[in-house]
C-alpha cells in the first residue's frame, strides 16, 4: 500500500464542470491536501480537515508551495505518429493557397502518407515520442492518438504499434483511433467504395491484434460521404467498438447528426454544424470537440456554433488536434488559450474540455477527468495563482509536478 499525500495546495477538482455538461466552475477547494493511495485519489479536503488517521501509512509527503492541483490534462484529439512535416505547404498556404486546393493538387494529407509510409517504426516511435514529451511537459497525462497517415495496412498498424508503444512507455496514458479513412490513397484513386471495403477488412484483423480502441473517420467533400462512414461504421458496431468523427470541418455534411445518431463518443471540428446536429448530439450525448489551433492555423472565419452548443447543454472538450497539417501543435496549454481568445469559451470551460470533458470524449470519465475519490491519480501540480492562468500565459512553462496513475513523473 504506497501511499502519497500531496499538502499545500488548492485543488481544482472539476467536479462541477463534471456534473453537467457545461457547469460553469473549477470546483475549487482552497488550502486543501489530496491523498494517493495505490494509484488512486483515496481523499481530498480542507487541510484543516486532515486527520492523522487518513493520513496513516504516508510515504512521502509532497508540499505544494501554495500552487494548484488539477487533474492531469487530456488531450482528446491528436494525430501524433507521423513522418515528415507539411512546413512546405504551410509557406505555399501563406502565398495563397488553399488547404483544399493543396489536397486536391496531391499534397495535404497525402503528403504525409508518403513520408509516413516510408518511415520505420522506431523512427515513426522517436519522433511521436518528443511531440509526447511536449506535451507531458504541459500537464498531460492521458492522450488520443489516430492512425491516418498510412491508408494501407501494414503502414496503419505500423502507426497503431507506435501508439500503443508510446502508452507502454508509462508517460501518458494512450487510447489508439483506427484513422484509415482519412483521405483515399493514390493507389485507390477512384474505387472509393473499394477503399472503405479495404478499410473495413483491415480494421476486423487490427482489431482483433488488440491494437483499436475507437473508430474515427474524415467526413468531408475532400474526404469520406456519410454514406461511406456509416458503413465503416457498421462494421466498427458489430466489433463493438465506439465510433467518433471529424465532422463539420469544411463543409456541413451532416456528420454530427451521423455520429450522434450512433450514440458516438464525440464529433470534432464543427465549425459547419447546424441546429439539427447540434440536437442530436445534445439528445445522444456526443461531446463536441473544439480544435481551435486548426481554426487559427487554416485561417478559418467560421467559428464553430458555441452559443448554441452551450445552450443546448453539448458537452465542449478542446485538444489539440496536432497534426503536421492544419494544427502543428505540442502545446495543450496554447490550446486552452485559443479555445478562449478565438473560441471565446471561459477559462473555466476550456479547462474543463481538457478534463471532465475530454474523458468523456473518450469514454474514461468514470476512471479520469476530475479530482474525486476514486478515480485514477492522474494528476497535475502548477506554480499559478489563479487557475485561469493556465489559459493565460503563452510560454509560461507553469507545470511543477505530474502523476500518471498515481506515479510521480520526472
Ligand atoms: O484534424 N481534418 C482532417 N484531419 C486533420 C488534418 C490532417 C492533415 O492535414 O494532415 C485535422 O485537421
Ligand atoms: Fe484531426
Amino acid at each position: 500500500m504506497s501511499a502519497t499525500l500531496i499538502r499545500n495546495v488548492h485543488l481544482a477538482t472539476m467536479a462541477d464542470s463534471a456534473a453537467t455538461a457545461n457547469g460553469a466552475g473549477y470546483g475549487e477547494l482552497r488550502d486543501a491536501a489530496l491523498l494517493v493511495r495505490d494509484g488512486r485519489i483515496a481523499w481530498l479536503g480542507r487541510a484543516d480537515a486532515l486527520t492523522g488517521e487518513i493520513a496513516a501509512g504516508v510515504a512521502e509527503e509532497i508540499d505544494g508551495e501554495g500552487g494548484w492541483l488539477t487533474p492531469g490534462l487530456i488531450d482528446c484529439h491528436t494525430h501524433l505518429v507521423f513522418g515528415g512535416d507539411r512546413s512546405h505547404e504551410f509557406e505555399l498556404r501563406l502565398e495563397g493557397a488553399s488547404y483544399e486546393e493543396i489536397a486536391r493538387a496531391g499534397g495535404g494529407i497525402r503528403s504525409t502518407v508518403a513520408a509516413t509510409r516510408a518511415a520505420g517504426e522506431d523512427a515513426l516511435f522517436a519522433a511521436a515520442r518528443g511531440r509526447l514529451a511536449r506535451l507531458e511537459a504541459e500537464g498531460v497525462t492521458r492522450v488520443e492518438i489516430k492512425s491516418g497517415y498510412g491508408l494501407d495496412f501494414d503502414s496503419e498498424r505500423r502507426m497503431l504499434r507506435v501508439a500503443r508503444r508510446l502508452g507502454a512507455a508509462g508517460g501518458a496514458a494512450v487510447h489508439t483511433t483506427y484513422l484509415a479513412a482519412h483521405a483515399l490513397p493514390p493507389e485507390y484513386q477512384g474505387r472509393q467504395d473499394d477503399y472503405v471495403a479495404a478499410c473495413i477488412a483491415w480494421l476486423g484483423i487490427l482489431h482483433g491484434e488488440g491494437l483499436i480502441d475507437a473508430v474515427d473517420a474524415f467526413c468531408e467533400n475532400i474526404a469520406f460521404s456519410p454514406a461511406q462512414v456509416e458503413r465503416l461504421f457498421d462494421a466498427a458496431g458489430a466489433l463493438g467498438l465506439p465510433v467518433k468523427l471529424h465532422a463539420e470541418q469544411l463543409s456541413d455534411q451532416g456528420g454530427a447528426g451521423l455520429v450522434a445518431r450512433r450514440r458516438g463518443l464525440s464529433a470534432d471540428h464543427l465549425e459547419w454544424l447546424d441546429a439539427d446536429g447540434i440536437a442530436a448530439m445534445a439528445a445522444a450525448g456526443t461531446v463536441a470537440v473544439m480544435l481551435p489551433v486548426a481554426f487559427y492555423y487554416l485561417r478559418e472565419t467560421r467559428l464553430p456554433p458555441i452559443d448554441a452548443l452551450r445552450a443546448a447543454g453539448v458537452a465542449m472538450a478542446v485538444a489539440t488536434d496536432c497534426n503536421p497539417g492544419t494544427a502543428p501543435c505540442t502545446s495543450a496549454l496554447l490550446a486552452l488559450n485559443m479555445a478562449c481568445t478565438l473560441f471565446r469559451l471561459t477559462p473555466a470551460e476550456a479547462l474543463a474540455g481538457m478534463t471532465c470533458h475530454a474523458a468523456r470524449a473518450l469514454g474514461v470519465q468514470d476512471q479520469a477527468g476530475t479530482l474525486e475519490v476514486g478515480k485514477r491519480a492522474d494528476l497535475a501540480l502548477w506554480r499559478i495563482g489563479r487557475p485561469a492562468e493556465l489559459c493565460y500565459w503563452l510560454g509560461a512553462a507553469p507545470l511543477a509536478g505530474r502523476w500518471v496513475g498515481g506515479v510521480k513523473m520526472a
